[in-house]
């Protein structure tokens, strides 16, 4: 049987501040996704938050890019956007960034990572939903959990992943894609997607075709030409028989790897792995959050979830983190923690420096 998951996500208004999600547009996002249920548009549904991102995840038959889900999604953030304003959240309608809805929710704001796929007899996947990052924040534990054999296990040991895997890298400045096969062409991958302003994964197959990952690739300033906050990104990662094992996929996210974001959307900091309860950006904003929900999905419906960061196996990650983070905010507005000049161009930066523009003499 062929299904599909869809995950739509948006900040449509924080509370308080961009550090969390009000329980009122969870509420909504349900209320709306049942009646969708009822009407057989959708199978079945989990509404979440991770920091001040709405999440949707739906599942139904209708293939990727359904305008009629992508619809269902539109309609819903427009709703709860107009709750955030009515009882004052910050930021209502951050991400509604076009009144015109054309079909789809691409380039108008909103987060997709949506995938089509054969339902295998038991149906294991991930769904991870970051806050207070860009979608860059994936490429180094996609890399790992499809390329690293020192991560996956499966890679040398199990005939099935033997063959490899294959990466789309978008170049998000240029809008244009390359695939590179691992571990054949591993060298080139990396020498883009250490780049992850630049060049981001957007899907994985298998050697043979079938697809293991996806990954939300929108990005905010380049549709709206200006800061209006960072992307967060989303993606769903398929697992076991054949694909990384779960211990394989989460395994990455046991670095806490630094990622572009934070404060302002204008600093590096380590990606702390946290459960849905603790995905609350506090400390300067944050530091920038990852959450992983499993499903089992049976007949296009979402057994689940189960919250998989939520295990004391991650508490020394998280140690780490926020020993990364105190020593990195000691650097205040100095780079590295800040970052680089062209990225800050996305930023309220390039404002404070017109001020000065006139005032740069010849040496
Ligand atoms: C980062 C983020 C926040 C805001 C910061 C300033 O993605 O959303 O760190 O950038 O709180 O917000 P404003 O400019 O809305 O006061
Ligand atoms: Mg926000
Ligand atoms: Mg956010």
């Amino acid at each position: 049987m062929k299904s599909t998951i869809s995950v739509i996500k948006a900040d449509i208004g924080g509370y308080v501040g961009h550090s969390g999600m009000h329980p009122a547009l969870i509420e909504e996002g349900e209320k709306r996704l049942e009646e969708a249920k009822n009407k057989g548009i959708i199978v079945d549904y989990h509404v979440t938050s991770v920091g001040d991102d709405l999440q949707l995840i739906m599942s139904h038959t209708k293939g990727v890019d359904n305008s009629e889900i992508h619809g269902l999604a539109w309609e819903i953030f427009k709703a709860c956007a107009k709750i955030a304003e009515e009882i004052g959240l910050y930021g209502a309608g951050q991400d509604i960034l076009s009144e015109a809805f054309s079909g789809n929710v691409k380039g108008m704001g909103p987060g997709v990572a949506e995938m089509e796929i054969e339902e295998r007899p038991s149906e294991p996947i991930i769904v991870f939903m970051a806050d207070k990052t860009s979608p860059g924040a994936w490429n180094l534990p996609l890399f790992k959990i499809f390329a690293d054999p020192f991560n996956t296990a499966g890679l040398v040991i199990d005939p099935k992943l033997h063959g490899g895997f294959i990466f789309k890298v978008l170049d998000i400045k240029k809008g244009n894609y390359v695939e590179l096969k691992c571990p054949e062409e591993m060298y080139d991958l990396l020498s883009l997607i250490g780049a992850v302003e630049n060049y981001i994964i957007k899907e994985v197959k298998r050697y043979d075709g079938v697809i293991a990952a996806v990954a939300s690739v929108q990005r905010l300033s380049l549709i709206a030409g200006r800061y209006v906050g960072k992307d967060d990104p989303v993606m769903i990662v398929r697992t076991q028989s054949g694909f990384p094992a779960v211990g394989e996929v989460l395994e990455p996210f046991s670095l806490a790897h630094m990622v572009a974001g934070w404060m302002r959307g204008s600093h590096w900091g380590p990606l702390m792995p946290v459960s849905i309860k603790e995905a609350n950006c506090t400390r300067f904003d944050g530091p920038p959050r990852v959450c992983a929900l499993g499903f089992q999905i049976k007949n296009a419906k979402l057994i689940g979830p189960r919250d998989l960061f939520d295990d004391p196996a991650f508490d020394l990650t998280r140690k780490r983190a926020q020993e990364i983070a105190d020593y990195i905010r000691r650097m205040g507005p100095f780079e590295p923690h800040r970052l680089g000049m062209e990225e800050m161009e996305y930023t309220t930066l390039p404002d404070v420096l017109k001020k000065l523009e006139g005032r740069f003499k010849g040496e």
